[in-house]
């Protein structure tokens, strides 16, 4: 039988890192009981988290073809080999299909560049409080990120001598509008949101409102919002909890049916989850409803293959997405919100996501504001909160 050939994954990049390690051995020395030492790892996309390398692996990782499959030289070389085939970073050509080797091709396919492939996959948060975390470093406040990093950088440039000064803007009621929008940390939740505002507002920002076919299989959707390419890859999920005339639950929203379709894990609702899905921001976590937006990557990636600007493209369309849903959310009088602090995995889970095809990037949240101001806003012109007394 001829020897097994390997080859390694496609997608790839490795890292030096400092670990800190605890020593019984230096503090009894005398030490701080904690010791650094280097260690390689690699980054490797199709893989959930980074795996630890010694130079030997590092090395034969170093000299394998991510296309061509090669036999080793040596047993020692071929024992190396097996230990990066069980960690998932290489393949033999006579194993069956794992699941690593599933993960890999279908990353391969859907065409990511491979920084933006590292960053996504390992920037995602499994059961992270960021409340909590804030908290205990003394900086949920404005104050207190002061106290502790000083000031931030400056607010805005000094215009210079030469600046030309623009004429007055004229105030006209969209003005007035654009002023009454304020991220809502304060839901009234004794209260429900009317269905109909829901759909109101679900059209406005996420419905396509019109095709162009070419040849049989490629749609082209015309959204209320800018996308690269035009190729509008966010999909919205929303995690109703109070919404009349709709059951609470997880949902998925058709851009062209404007319709809900009940997720799988339907079942699955509740404050616990809405906590956990926003991190523990227990201010967001009490919106009506939260719309989870989380771009399909291969859709853009079909036309930005392997591209250095592809994934910031799809960031960005989210992000169009995000304040399209804050602007008519205020112009219908409701409170909103948008925040990146998510946890990202639990929210996979719950939607049966895998993340290297579909992710959560941001979750937006609507509901009817409280007249009381429990958590603090940002408001200092009083265009949403008016003076107390
Ligand atoms: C990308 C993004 C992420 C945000 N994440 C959070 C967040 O995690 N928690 C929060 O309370 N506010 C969050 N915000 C809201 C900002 O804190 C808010 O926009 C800012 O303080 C300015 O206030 P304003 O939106 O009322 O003008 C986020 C805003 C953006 C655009």
């Amino acid at each position: 039988m001829p020897p097994a050939r390997y080859r390694r994954c496609s997608q790839l990049m490795t890292e030096p890192r400092m670990v800190e390690q605890y020593s019984m051995a230096d503090l009894l020395a005398g030490g701080t009981s904690v010791t650094s030492t280097m260690q390689w790892v690699a980054l490797a996309p199709h893989l959930p988290v980074p795996v630890s390398l010694d130079e030997a692996m590092l090395l034969a990782l170093g000299r394998l073809s991510p296309e061509r499959w090669s036999a080793p030289d040596t047993p020692d070389a071929m024992v190396v080999l097996e230990r990066l085939v069980a960690a998932g970073l290489t393949f033999r050509d006579d194993s069956p299909p794992t699941a690593a080797l599933q993960d890999e091709h279908a990353l391969t396919a859907s065409a990511w560049w491979t920084p933006a492939a590292v960053m996504h996959r390992l920037a995602r948060w499994e059961n992270q409080d960021s409340v909590e975390a804030l908290r205990e470093a003394g900086m949920e406040t404005a104050a207190g990120l002061c106290a502790r990093l000083g000031a931030p950088p400056a607010a805005m440039f000094d215009p210079g001598p030469d600046a030309v000064a623009l004429p007055p803007p004229v105030q006209v009621p969209f003005d007035a509008w654009l002023k009454r929008r304020a991220t809502c940390r304060n839901f009234d939740r004794t209260r429900a949101l009317d269905l109909a505002a829901l759909s109101q507002l679900l059209w406005r920002t996420l419905a396509s409102h019109g095709e162009q076919r070419e040849g049989e299989q490629a749609v082209f959707l015309k959204k209320n919002v800018p996308s690269a390419g035009g190729l509008h890859p966010t999909d919205a999920y929303l995690l109703v909890q109070d919404v009349d005339g709709l059951e609470a639950g997880l949902y998925h929203y058709h851009p062209g049916a404007h319709a809900l379709s009940p997720t799988c894990s339907r079942t699955a609702s509740g404050d616990a989850l809405a906590r956990r899905f926003v991190a523990g921001q227990d201010w967001f976590a009490n919106a009506h409803v939260l719309l989870i937006l989380a771009p399909r990557f291969a859709r853009t990636f079909w036309k930005y293959r392997q591209h250095p600007k592809a994934y910031r493209a799809v960031i960005l369309d989210v992000g169009h997405v995000s304040q399209l849903l804050l602007s008519c959310a205020t112009e219908q009088g409701l409170g909103a919100f948008v925040t990146a602090a998510i946890n990202e995995q639990d929210i996979e889970q719950a939607l049966g996501l895998d993340p290297m095809q579909q992710s959560p990037m941001a979750i937006c949240g609507i509901g009817l504001r409280s007249e009381q101001m429990t958590t603090s806003e940002f408001d200092p012109g009083r265009h949403v909160w008016q003076p107390v007394g």
